[in-house]
């Protein structure tokens, strides 16, 4: 069925799945990709269907998306699973999304484990029910020694509170003697974020036609490149994937500074 898929020719282009990846391959594939899954609920209405069912179906995707990453060769990508706002959401809707780690992982974990794959999480863990961190942790451990592709799920994260948290911990460093104002620079901010042991994304991807990023990795994101698309997360494809990839490829980095020569 894969070996299908990959011959396939995709939307958009004459070449199939495996020979957009193989060029793709050919190019600097960014390191770290960061996604903010969106649109499972716009995806479920269309169908008449509960907001949980495009949940559900977003299941899929991840999985996808997780296996072409790793076959490209990105060393890190971070989906943004569930928000430190999510909470304002109805009770049943967030008893179901504390459900789907736990259906994910039951399901999928034996074929991350083939797949060489890492899972990390970023996020305020403490206040998860039971049952999820329990599911979590499970994945976490089964997979640390894997050298893969890091699949970080930032589950109840919210950069505002990350970065609440770095300041406090930094001040408190400080009232301690343990570290001097002067010894407060990027870096040591860097340090004490959720994020301190990957790289930056180099590249985001936002999906169902929102243009904004919803509290997620503020700081982070400062060079990143950003990719948006009007696809619902449950439609979001290989195809779809590797047309962002392709653009991140085509763009010119700069970081402030000046392309070409430096010729004055
Ligand atoms: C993204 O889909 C999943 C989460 C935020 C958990 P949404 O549930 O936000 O779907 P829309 O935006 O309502 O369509
Ligand atoms: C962002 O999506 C959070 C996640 C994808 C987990 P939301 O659907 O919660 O964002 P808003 O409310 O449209 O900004
Ligand atoms: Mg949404």
């Amino acid at each position: 069925m894969l070996e299908k898929l990959l011959r396939k020719k995709t939307k958009g282009s004459d070449l199939s799945i495996s020979d957009r990846i193989k060029n793709v391959k050919s190019r600097t594939i960014p390191s770290h990709v960061a996604i903010i899954m969106d649109g499972n609920g716009r995806w479920a209405k269309q169908r008449s269907l509960p907001r949980i069912a495009g949940h559900h179906e977003g299941m899929k995707t991840v999985r996808k998306i997780t296996r072409i990453a790793n076959d490209i060769g990105i060393k890190v990508l971070t989906l943004y699973a569930f928000s430190t706002e999510n909470w304002k959401r109805p009770k049943m809707e967030i008893d179901f999304l504390m459900k789907l780690p736990g259906e994910f992982l039951s399901t999928y974990l034996p074929e991350l484990i083939e797949q060489n794959v890492k899972v990390e999480t970023i996020g305020n863990f403490d206040a998860l029910p039971p049952h999820t961190k329990e599911a979590i942790l499970k994945a976490v451990e089964a997979t640390s020694m894997n050298t893969g592709l890091v699949l970080n799920f930032a589950m109840n994260y919210g950069s505002r509170l990350e970065i609440v948290e770095t300041v406090k911990e930094i001040v408190q460093l400080t009232a301690n003697n343990q570290l001097s104002i002067d010894d407060i620079n990027e870096s040591l901010i860097d340090a004490h974020l959720m994020t301190s042991h990957l790289p930056e994304p180099d590249l985001l991807i936002r999906t169902s036609g929102e243009v904004r990023l919803s509290n997620f990795m503020l700081w982070q994101l400062a060079y990143s490149e950003f990719s948006f698309t009007d696809v619902l997360w449950p439609d979001f494809d290989e195809s779809c994937m590797l047309n962002a990839i392709e653009e991140f490829q085509k763009r010119n980095r700069r970081f402030g500074s000046v392309e070409g020569d430096n010729e004055l």
